[in-house]
């Protein structure tokens, strides 16, 4: 049974996938971080505006899964809240406001789990896609008062992966997860220098095949979950290794006159290139022109 289930999402691609879904999916359940979030405070009400604030001056990729790449009016539930980690009392956020994924979840269990009217989801309509790890592997990766990174990953895999049974619990039966991208990558490590550089690519490395290895196990515990893993990381490094045919003007660096956002997103304010030309929009942040190609493939692949 398991192997059988193994070998189909096998089939549907490189990435082992939950396929052919993407037409059904109804309700997208997003959780994560800045990269996933698009300002929606769900505690506002369930019903509250989308405000659209995104950490890419422009759409993120859960808005255009819900928008450009829409095939059946996916409704969106972005529940993400900028600076997260898996639990703060386990890794500290930037500041204290910040909600967490245990946080994120339980906010699920009590508004979205009871099913409101506006979200009449059903285990095989809706889609609950993670994209976590990013400042707890970001906050930790130089931790000295750990056994190991290792070590303290597998602690952040069993918070994590205790609040993904707990979605199960509601009802949550498919699952996407993304894995964390090469934040090594990012003007913000390149800056620190090649020892943290290294440190951090060694943590993402093991975060990352920890994760995978607690999808699998995640979904061999349940029947009925299909739970897959995107991987960001080949997109993020081919559009970063082949910088000059994909049209960026710099990889390693951002424009600071940008960083926080311009009033368009081709706005140009010498001597630095357009906004839209940079893979950076500060030291941490892809543009969004690096969602667009994320939810391409993503959708894609959930199409498959
Ligand atoms: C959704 O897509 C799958 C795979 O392409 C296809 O087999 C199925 O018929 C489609 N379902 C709907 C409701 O369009
Ligand atoms: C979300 O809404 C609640 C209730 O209106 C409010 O107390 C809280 O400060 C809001 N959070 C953010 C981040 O705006
Ligand atoms: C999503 O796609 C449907 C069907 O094509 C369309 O009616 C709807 O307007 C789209 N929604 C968004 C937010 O783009
Ligand atoms: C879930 O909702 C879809 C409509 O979005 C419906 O077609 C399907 O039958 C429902 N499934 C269950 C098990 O209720
Ligand atoms: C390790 O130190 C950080 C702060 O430097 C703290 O937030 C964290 O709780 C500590 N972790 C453990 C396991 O002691
Ligand atoms: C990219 O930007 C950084 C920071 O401004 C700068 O140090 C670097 O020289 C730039 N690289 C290129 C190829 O322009």
């Amino acid at each position: 049974m398991v192997s059988l289930v193994w070998q189909l999402l096998v089939v549907c691609g490189t990435a082992t996938f939950v396929c052919g879904k993407w037409n059904t999916t109804k309700f997208l359940f997003a959780f994560g971080d800045s990269y996933t979030t698009d300002g929606f405070n769900i505690s506002a009400g369930v019903d509250s505006l989308v405000p659209g604030f995104t950490s890419s001056n422009g759409q993120n990729w859960v808005q255009f899964l819900g928008g450009t790449y829409n095939v059946t009016n996916t409704k969106v539930f972005d529940l993400a809240s900028g600076g997260a980690t898996i639990d703060a009392a386990l890794v500290p956020p930037f500041e204290p406001t910040v909600l967490s994924i245990v946080d994120q979840v339980g906010q699920f269990n009590q508004l979205l789990a009871p099913k409101p009217v506006s979200a009449s989801w059903n285990a095989s309509n809706s889609l609950f896609a993670f994209w976590i790890g990013i400042n707890d592997v970001g906050n930790s990766f130089g931790w000295t008062n750990v056994t190991s990174q290792s070590d303290f990953h597998r602690t952040l895999m069993r918070r994590l992966f205790g609040q993904v049974d707990s979605l199960f619990q509601s009802g949550a039966r498919q699952f996407l997860f993304l894995t964390v991208p090469p934040t090594n990558r990012a003007p913000l490590l390149i800056d620190q220098g090649p020892k943290a550089v290294a440190s951090i690519t060694f943590a993402l490395a093991d975060f990352n095949n920890q994760l995978a290895a607690n999808v699998k196990n995640f979904q061999q515990r349940h029947r009925g979950v299909t739970a897959s893993v995107f991987d960001t990381r080949p997109i993020f490094n081919t559009l970063l290794d082949h910088a000059d045919t994909f049209g960026f003007v710099n990889v390693t660096g951002f424009c600071e006159a940008y960083q926080n956002g311009t009033p368009d997103i081709n706005t140009q304010i010498p001597p630095c290139a357009p906004v839209s030309s940079y893979f950076w929009l500060n030291s941490l942040h892809p543009l969004f022109t690096i969602h667009n190609t994320l939810a391409k493939a993503i959708a894609t692949s959930l199409s498959a």
